[in-house]
């Protein structure tokens, strides 16, 4: 039984849908909750970076910060991709910005120690005649690094398989739907600082009970009936199908509409009609805020078909909704009027309701009391 700790002002929050409360609040507001996510969930799960297409070159790199990380990621001369702190393992100064070509090294902006593309210690300034000083104690500190359908994951836990966070369930999915994926580039990014916690953000991707009340464009793009799942522990893949006479996407009907959830914070969209991939990573920015990336992933080569439509829908439609309600959401946790409510969810799972709220819900309680 998960949750029996999980007490508001309502009641339990249970791993049966239909007999659970929801999360009290606290959950969403208090920072020692927020500082035990950061350490039992988001430095010990896959989370998404990137694409291969990122870095095409030897000496291609880029920079993040992931769940309040520093990172690089760098194409080696081995043609591997190697992933690293961006830290200097001198006196801890960021190493390298943006993203971009290195000439064969990485070179500190502080004293220029200098790395290998392979993260070795090369050399340091003025050490030779120090005692004991082993470049071979200082190498870069390396990140577990994983591709999944061309999507670059890094997992701060050095114990960490792929297989761990479902990413060979979830790459397969991906192919299935996208076959070409690891040869898509990103051909938009777009960056909201939202005034909400991750999970209520999360939360309501998670569900398509609000989308005919709160999103009345896009209900009108997929049948109500219907659809198929497949749900693993850390990821979710909902397919549903396309009415007929969408105009701006030009549906005929049947067309699959597809959404995935993969723990603990990506949601991807691929919209009826069109090629592209839509990658949201959802990420902490302290107890009450968050930060929203999305990519949205094309055919490389190709001027793709209807890129410009899923931007608008996604960039000046759909998401700014999301934004409204998510943060309206977070004011109403943040009351001393509310606690806790019910999921509307039903035994079969369906996307349509807040089946897969709960789940998520489930994992947070899950990981917060390991
Ligand atoms: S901090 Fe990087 S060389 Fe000194
Ligand atoms: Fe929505």
């Amino acid at each position: 039984m998960v949750g029996d700790f999980v007490i508001g002002e309502k009641g339990t929050f249970s791993d049966c849908a239909q007999e659970s409360f929801t999360l009290p609040s606290r959950y969403y507001t208090d920072p020692g909750i927020h500082d035990q996510e950061m350490s039992t969930i988001f430095q010990c799960s896959w989370l998404y970076v990137g694409h291969v297409s990122d870095l095409p070159d030897v000496g291609s790199y880029l920079t993040e910060e992931v769940a309040g990380q520093p990172i690089l990621i760098v194409r080696s001369q081995d043609n591997l991709l190697r992933a690293f702190f961006n830290v200097c393992q001198h006196r801890g100064h960021t190493l390298l910005s943006g993203r971009g070509q290195l000439k064969g090294r990485i070179v500190c902006p502080y004293h220029a120690w200098c790395y290998g593309l392979d993260g070795a210690l090369l050399s340091a300034r003025m050490t030779r005649d120090i005692p004991n000083f082993d470049l071979a104690e200082f190498p870069l500190k390396p990140i577990q690094l994983a591709t999944a359908a061309g999507l670059l994951f890094v997992n701060f836990d050095p114990t960490a398989s792929p297989a761990d966070g479902d990413l060979l369930d979830f790459e397969e999915t991906i192919i299935g739907h996208i076959p070409e994926m690891s040869e898509y580039a990103a051909k938009h990014r777009f960056d909201f600082d939202i005034a909400a916690n991750w999970k209520v953000v999360v939360d309501n991707f998670s569900e398509g009970y609000h989308i005919p009340i709160a999103h009345p464009t896009l209900s009108t793009l997929y049948n109500e009936e219907g659809g198929s799942s497949r749900i693993g522990k850390y990821f979710g893949c909902y397919q549903k199908t396309a009415r007929a006479g969408f105009e701006k996407l030009g549906t005929k009907g049947g067309e699959p509409y597809v959404t995935w959830f993969l723990w603990p914070n990506l949601c991807l969209l691929s919209l009826p009609g069109s090629p592209q991939l839509i990658v949201l990573r959802i990420s902490p920015n302290g107890p009450r805020r968050s930060l929203e990336h999305a990519d949205i992933y094309s055919p490389i080569d190709v001027d793709s078909p209807n890129l410009e439509v899923i931007k608008s829908l996604f960039a000046e439609m759909f998401n700014q909704e999301d934004i409204a309600l998510v943060e309206s959401v977070q004011r109403g946790l943040e009351s001393l009027g509310y606690d806790q409510g019910r999921y509307v969810a039903d035994p079969a799972e369906s996307w349509f309701t807040e089946s897969g709220l709960h789940r998520f819900h489930k994992q947070i309680v899950e990981a917060l009391d390991c």
